[in-house]
């Protein structure tokens, strides 16, 4: 099935002659979560932007559902609910009108069982009455997630929605992610909660600095880039790793007091029970084991770290 989002070597350069996209390549399928980390500044809002049609691009091509964003922009538009990073609502208008409104802008009809719905699994219901400014911090950007949905989007695009959002609220607001997604609804998200991306996401691209330094489906990059420890409580101390156990992912830690073994999950029984026999012949005795296993959050951290 062709992607309902491609971009292709997408590029942008600010007024002020800033570059912040170097060449983007990124499709995205009908009906995934792909979450978008990367660290302030990497250009993961000028890119959602370019694609929502309300920056411009300085080089390559956007298309949503086969249309270009910038030729058919009303058509592109359309398909898309974007939950901005920033509020920037009205904030004099009521909950009901301002959600209501946001749907008439998309050119749909009105339909308030749709609205009704949106404010209710949002938990806004209670709220619908009041106007923005009577709003907590966390409220007002779930009302810019009933906007978004208003007007039944096929793309939602959420850029950091739980920045500032409580534990609850974060889970509630999952929820409705998930709902979504069952209904067929393709999802783009930016988070600084990298547990979040790790729970929710089926895929996941890493941007830094302008670029998409990778992007992949999230098992596949916990298999390859993620790494497994196996930690051994020695019965003696060793000074040092022995001559003959050098250069096999073995390392001597905790001051001696431990034997740590890296090893990439893929091959992980055939050569933990050799590391073990091989032990026994040395005469290293341990008492207790246990394994680390790398997460997505030590994964970015290794992939952006340093470069900022
Ligand atoms: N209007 C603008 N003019 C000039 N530079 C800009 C403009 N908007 C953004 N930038 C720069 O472009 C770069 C990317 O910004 P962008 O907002 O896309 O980052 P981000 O990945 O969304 O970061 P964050 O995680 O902080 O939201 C930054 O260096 C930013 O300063
Ligand atoms: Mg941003």
């Amino acid at each position: 099935m062709a992607p309902i989002i491609s971009i292709r070597n997408l590029t942008k350069t600010y007024a002020n002659g800033f570059q912040a996209l170097k060449g983007i390549d990124l499709d995205v399928e009908k009906g995934e979560i792909l979450a978008l980390l990367g660290p302030n500044g990497a250009g993961k809002t000028t890119m959602i932007s370019i694609v929502c049609g309300i920056a411009n691009p300085s080089g390559g091509t956007v298309t949503v559902g086969g249309h270009d964003v910038i030729k058919d922009f009303r058509a592109t538009r359309s398909m898309i609910g974007l939950v901005p990073q920033e509020l920037t609502t009205d904030q004099f208008e009521t909950v009901w009108n301002t959600v209501s409104f946001s749907r008439g802008l998309h050119g749909k009809k009105a339909n308030p069982a749709h609205i009704e719905k949106v404010l209710r699994d949002l938990s806004l219901w209670e709220k619908k009455d009041n106007t923005l400014r009577e709003l907590s911090g966390g409220m007002k950007r779930r009302v810019l997630i009933a906007k978004a949905l208003s007007h039944e989007p096929e793309i939602l695009f959420l850029d950091e929605p739980t920045a500032g959002v409580d534990v609850t609220l974060r889970k509630d607001m999952w929820h409705v992610v998930e709902g979504l997604r069952q209904s067929g609804v393709t999802i783009i998200l930016t988070t600084h909660y990298i547990e979040e991306a790790e729970e929710i996401a089926d895929r996941v691209g890493v941007i830094n600095g302008g670029q998409l330094l990778l992007v992949e489906q999230k098992a596949a990059l916990m298999a390859k880039l993620g790494r497994k420890q196996l930690i051994l409580d020695l019965v003696e101390p060793l000074e040092a790793l022995p001559d003959c156990l050098q250069g096999n992912g073995l390392s001597v830690g905790d001051g001696g007091t431990t034997l740590i073994y890296d090893f990439d999950t893929t091959h992980e029984h055939a050569s933990i029970a050799k590391l073990l026999s091989r032990l026994e012949e040395e005469g290293i005795h341990f008492r207790d084991l246990s394994t680390r296993q790398s997460s997505l959050e030590d994964i970015f951290v290794s992939l952006v770290g340093g470069h900022k």
